[in-house]
């Protein structure tokens, strides 16, 4: 979502002039898009805010100036924490504050203190952004991230979410649609509906209030009635929120990308009551069966957290036994890193270090070992495969699989930006390899 975010920044600075340049050093300002979800990613902003000073300050000596911002969740949760470590900071505001920045600009070019979002009414940033552009970079190519739902009242009870992204909010469908066609238009062919808590969705239909809101499985049902738009994905669901309609889409919408992101944390209900999450393994365990027998084919990645406070050997046992039931193609696993203000932070019976990272070296070590038998497996199948990207040498090119493996080619230039028929060659370490599977890769299937 920061990606996503950052580009809308670029959208609401573009009619002051500014673009996106690709160093620092070609920069008039720089705005950090933070991210507090775990500590090293908070910290990681100052050690760059410092790198950033000293290109601010050999500009400053040769006559030029620099702005710098910090942006994002790390500037929601400790805005005077950032200006007092780094007082050379012009500006700070949350996610929900950019579309300011024209005036929070217009207010530097005044004042001789740092701006703040908090000098500014507080309103739906969505009501205020102005049209995606191609120069901002939200259309890179032909996959765009579209933000549907934000924030989440979900409070488990390690996250920073609740409090730096704030209440759940859902976009209207129209306005959604209205982005959707525009992507569209914009070349773009696969679109990722994204929300902290995206499968929640429930934004005003096109009827208004009266006709009640929509969820998920609808809104994606319209946006592959789009012209141009072949594939779709949304990202990242809550498993206690998947309704009947999300999982008969799977089954019905033929653009619905068969992969999905399903957090579960952990495979012991005791922690997971502990986290307050509202599944227990079993009930993951039976929706899964669910998603299973509406899409057969369905490749599922998940979220772990080893080390939450109380968690014994036993716990960790049953989490391993969770991904050895279940099967993910890919996952992300961390270790539970306390975060100020949360109600796990709190809690005395914290996990040693080298507990936790013994832990997750073992729950790496399964998923990899399920993420290679799933990538071998798909070894002298074809896949559609949406190419996406270009690789380093001349007509490289790399896409995703329906599954979102990464696959590179080498492929005629007029197949950039398709979805072409591959088929896979080989396993290398992340990625897989292919040929085109027919010379005229005509009629690609979905
Ligand atoms: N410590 C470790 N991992 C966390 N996540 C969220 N908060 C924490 C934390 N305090 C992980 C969860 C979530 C993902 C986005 O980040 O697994 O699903
Ligand atoms: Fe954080 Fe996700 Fe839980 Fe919301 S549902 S509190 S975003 S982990």
């Amino acid at each position: 979502m920061n990606v996503y975010d950052s580009t809308r920044m670029a959208d609401v600075l573009a009619p002051l002039g500014y673009r996106a340049v690709d160093s620092v050093d070609a920069a008039d300002m720089v705005i950090l898009n933070t991210c507090h979800i775990r500590e090293k990613a908070a910290e990681k902003v100052y050690s760059e805010l410092g790198r950033i000073n000293i290109v601010r300050r050999r500009k400053e000596d040769a006559g030029d100036k620099m702005i710098i911002a910090v942006a994002g969740c790390v500037a929601q949760a400790e805005g005077a924490e950032i200006l007092r470590r780094a007082p050379y900071v012009d500006m700070v505001f949350g996610p929900q504050a950019y579309h300011n920045l024209p005036q929070m600009v217009a207010r530097l070019s005044r004042s001789t203190g740092a701006v703040l979002e908090t000098d500014f009414p507080v309103e739906s940033k969505f009501d205020h952004l102005p049209e995606l552009t191609v120069e901002s970079g939200a259309v890179d190519g032909c996959s765009a991230f579209l933000t549907v739902q934000e924030g989440c009242d979900k409070f488990c009870a390690f996250c920073v979410v609740p409090y730096t992204r704030g209440i759940e909010y859902s976009r209207p469908v129209g306005d959604v649609l209205h982005e959707a066609r525009r992507l569209a238009d914009l070349g773009v062919r696969e679109i990722t509906l994204l929300g902290q808590n995206v499968n929640n969705y429930h934004g005003e239909g096109p009827g208004g209030a009266a006709g009640g809101p929509w969820g998920l499985g609808g809104l994606i049902g319209e946006v592959a009635h789009i012209t141009g738009i072949e594939r779709i994905r949304y990202t990242t669901s809550y498993p206690a929120d998947m309704d009947d309609d999300l999982i008969a889409a799977h089954r019905d919408v033929p653009q619905l990308m068969p992969f999905l992101h399903l957090p579960v944390q952990s495979g012991s209900d005791k922690v997971l009551k502990a986290m307050n999450r509202a599944h227990t393994a079993g009930d993951y365990g039976a929706l899964v069966a669910r998603l299973r027998a509406a899409r057969p084919d369905i490749a599922l990645s998940s979220d772990f957290i080893v080390g939450f406070p109380g968690e014994t050997d036993d716990d960790f046992e049953q989490t391993l036994r969770l991904v050895e039931r279940t099967g993910f193609v890919q996952a992300y696993s961390f270790k539970y890193s306390p975060r100020p203000g949360t109600p796990a932070a709190a809690l005395g019976n914290q996990i040693d270090e080298p507990l936790k990272e013994s832990r997750l070296a073992r729950l790496q070590g399964l998923l990899a070992e399920q993420q290679k038998a799933f990538n071998d497996s798909c070894v002298g199948r074809t896949q559609s495969v949406l190419l996406d990207r270009r690789g380093r040498k001349p007509g490289q090119m790399v896409g995703r699989s329906p599954y979102m493996q990464p696959v590179h080619v080498t492929a005629p230039d007029e197949l950039f930006g398709t979805v072409a028929d591959l088929r896979i060659d080989a396993v290398s370490a992340n990625s897989l390899s292919a040929t085109l599977a027919r010379a005229d890769n005509k009629g690609a299937a979905a």
